[in-house]
C-alpha cells in the first residue's frame, strides 16, 4: 500500500510538473527591448502576433485581455495561460479605411454581468450605420446580440471608443462622419460623447433628460478613458493641425469645427465667448494622430503614476502625459518608442500595473519600413530586473519651430502624399507627375493656401493658410526641388501676394 501510494504520488507530481506547473510560472515571451526610466526598468515583450489592426484592447476583472480587430473579430486571451480564443466575427460589419469594428468595452462587474459592448459600422440600404451592440459571453462564445443604439455612420470619422464610467453608465465617443454641421448640432448624435444606460435608454440626469448627448463639439475621437478618481479624458484627431487631448465636463462644448486646438485666433475667441467652449489640455501641431488612451494610476511604475499614456499613429510613439494632482492639467510630455514598432493603435493597463498596447501597421495607411514581421502585434510592458546593453529611454517632447522645407513637408504633407511623394492610389494623388508642381506657381500656392476637394475620391486637401509665408515657400521649394525640373524659386512675398 505504502509503495503504491508513493508511486502514485510521484506519477501525479510528474504530471503536475509537465502541465500545471508550467502554467503557474510566467510564460516565456519574446523580449524586444528594455526601457530604463529614472529608477524603474521595464521590458517590452510580444504577447501576441499575426493580428490585423487590433483597434481596441480591454481587460476584464477576471484576468482576460479582450481584443477587437477592425475587420470584425473579437478574441479573448487568458493572461495567465496565454491561450487565445476567437469568440466571434461580426457577420455584417462594413470595413473600409477607418470604418469597421471600432469601439469595445466590457461590463465593470463582468462576473455578475458577462456583457461585451461593441461599436461597428454596417451598410443599411444605401446608407451607413454606426451600431452600438451588446453581446453576452457564454461558453467561449458571444451570444444574444442586443442593439442598444444606432446612429448615422460615414465613410470616415466614425470614431470611436467606449468605456464605462464610475456611475456604471456607458460613454461612447462618436465621430462627426466628416460633416461639418454635426458637431455643433445638439440634435445630431455625431461628433459627441454620448452617455447611455446599460439597457440603451437615456439617463435622466443627462444635461438634457431627452438626449444621449453628454458633451459636444468633437471631430474624430480615438481615445476615451476614466481616471481612478472619475475624470474623463479623450484624444482627438484634428484636421491638418491641432490634435487634442481633452478633459471632458458634463454639458461641455469643445468647439469643433469653429475652434481647433486652443482658442488662439480672433474668430475662435469670438465663438468661445458666445458658446462658452472649453479648451484642450494639450494640442499638437504638427499632428501626431493620437489614438488609444489609458490612465496609469498604478504604483508599479512610479515614474508614470498619475499620467495618461497615449498611443499615436502618425507619431508612431507612446506619449507619457503626466497630470497634476487634480488631473486638470498636463505638466510634462515624454516620447517613447518613436518609429520603433510603427503605428500604435490602443493601450490598456492590466491589474498588476502592466501595460498592453497594439500596433496598427496593417491598416489603410502603412508607413515606410512597416509592417514588421509578425504585425500586427500586442506588446506587453512590465517591470523587470533584467538588463540590456542598449536600453531605450523616453525623451522630453519639445514644441519648437521647424525649419527646413523637408521637415515641414514631413510634418504637414507626408501623411497623405507620403515621404517619397508617391501618395496612395485612388486616395491621395502622387506629387511626382503633378502638373501643378511643374507649372505656374500661383496655381500651386492657391491650392496649398485654400485647399481643395477631389471630385474623384471625395478626399480633401486641407487649407494650409495657417502656415506663415516663409513656411509655405520652404515647403513648395522643397516639393519642386524633389519632384520637378522647375528650379525657379518661390519667395515668401509671392505667397503673401496670393493670400
Ligand atoms: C489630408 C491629406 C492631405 C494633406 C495633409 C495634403 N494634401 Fe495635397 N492633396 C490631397 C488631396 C485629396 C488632393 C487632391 C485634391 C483635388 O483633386 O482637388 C491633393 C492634391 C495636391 C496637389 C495636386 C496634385 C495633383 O493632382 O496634381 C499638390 C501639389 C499637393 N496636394 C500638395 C500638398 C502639399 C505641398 C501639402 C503639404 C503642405 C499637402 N498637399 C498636404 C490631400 C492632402
Amino acid at each position: 500500500m505504502e509503495i503504491n501510494r508513493s508511486v502514485l504520488g510521484r506519477v501525479l507530481l510528474g504530471l503536475y510538473l509537465l502541465t500545471g506547473c508550467r502554467q503557474e510560472k510566467d510564460r516565456e515571451l519574446d523580449r524586444l527591448d528594455m526601457v530604463y526610466l529614472d529608477s524603474s526598468r521595464l521590458k517590452v515583450e510580444v504577447l501576441a502576433s499575426g493580428l490585423e489592426v487590433p483597434w481596441d484592447l480591454e481587460v476584464d476583472g477576471l484576468g482576460n485581455l479582450w481584443i477587437a480587430e477592425q475587420k470584425g473579430k473579437v478574441s479573448l486571451m487568458n493572461l495567465k495561460t496565454g491561450s487565445l480564443k476567437h469568440l466571434l466575427t461580426l457577420p455584417d460589419v462594413w470595413q473600409e479605411r477607418t470604418s469597421g469594428l471600432l469601439g469595445m468595452t466590457v461590463h465593470p462587474d463582468f462576473m455578475g454581468f458577462p456583457h461585451v459592448y461593441l461599436n461597428y459600422t454596417l451598410k443599411q440600404g444605401s446608407g451607413i450605420v454606426s451600431r452600438l451592440i451588446r453581446y453576452t459571453y457564454h461558453n467561449d462564445t458571444l451570444i444574444q446580440p442586443f442593439v442598444l443604439l444606432e446612429i448615422e455612420g460615414g465613410t470616415s470619422h466614425n470614431g470611436s471608443r467606449l468605456d464605462f464610467g464610475p456611475d456604471n453608465k456607458l460613454y461612447w465617443a462618436t465621430g462627426d462622419i466628416h460633416d461639418f454641421s454635426n458637431a455643433q448640432n445638439p440634435q445630431s448624435l455625431n461628433g459627441k460623447i454620448l452617455r447611455i444606460n446599460q439597457d440603451g435608454s437615456i439617463p435622466k440626469d443627462n444635461p438634457n433628460p431627452n438626449s444621449y448627448v453628454w458633451s459636444m463639439g468633437f471631430r474624430n475621437m480615438q481615445g476615451l478613458v476614466f481616471s481612478s478618481n472619475g475624470m474623463l479624458y479623450t484624444s482627438e484627431h484634428g484636421d491638418a493641425i491641432e490634435d487634442e487631448v481633452n478633459l471632458i465636463r458634463k454639458g461641455g462644448n469643445y468647439g469643433w469645427p469653429n475652434i481647433e486646438g486652443k482658442e488662439d485666433l480672433d474668430e475662435e475667441r469670438d465663438f468661445a465667448r458666445i458658446h462658452n467652449t472649453l479648451e484642450p489640455l494639450r494640442s499638437w501641431t504638427p499632428v501626431i494622430a493620437p489614438a488609444g488612451l489609458t490612465y496609469y494610476g498604478n504604483k508599479a511604475i512610479p515614474e508614470w503614476t498619475n499620467s495618461l499614456l497615449l498611443t499615436t499613429l502618425k507619431g508612431k510613439s507612446l506619449r507619457v502625459l503626466s497630470l497634476n494632482e487634480k488631473g486638470d492639467d498636463i505638466i510634462s510630455e515624454e516620447i517613447l518608442f518613436e518609429n520603433r514598432y510603427g503605428r500604435l493603435r490602443d493601450i490598456v493597463t492590466g491589474s498588476e500595473g502592466e501595460i498592453y498596447l497594439s500596433t496598427s501597421n496593417l491598416d489603410w495607411n502603412p508607413q515606410p519600413g512597416f509592417p514588421l514581421d509578425g504585425d500586427d502585434k500586442i506588446l506587453k510592458i512590465s517591470r523587470s530586473d533584467e538588463t540590456s546593453t542598449s536600453p531605450l529611454s523616453p525623451v522630453k517632447a519639445q514644441q519648437g519651430p521647424l525649419l527646413s522645407g523637408s521637415e515641414l513637408y514631413l510634418s504637414y504633407c507626408a501623411s497623405c502624399h507620403k515621404e517619397d511623394g508617391s501618395g496612395i492610389p485612388e486616395i491621395f494623388p502622387s506629387l511626382k507627375d503633378s502638373r501643378l508642381i511643374t507649372g505656374d506657381p500661383s496655381a500651386l500656392v492657391g491650392l496649398v493656401l485654400k485647399g481643395s476637394e477631389s471630385s474623384e475620391s471625395g478626399q480633401q486637401m486641407p487649407s494650409f493658410a495657417f502656415l506663415d509665408n516663409r513656411q509655405v515657400a520652404e515647403i513648395l521649394n522643397y516639393v519642386r526641388g524633389e519632384w520637378s525640373e522647375n528650379m525657379q524659386r518661390i519667395d515668401p512675398d509671392f505667397i503673401e501676394q496670393n493670400r
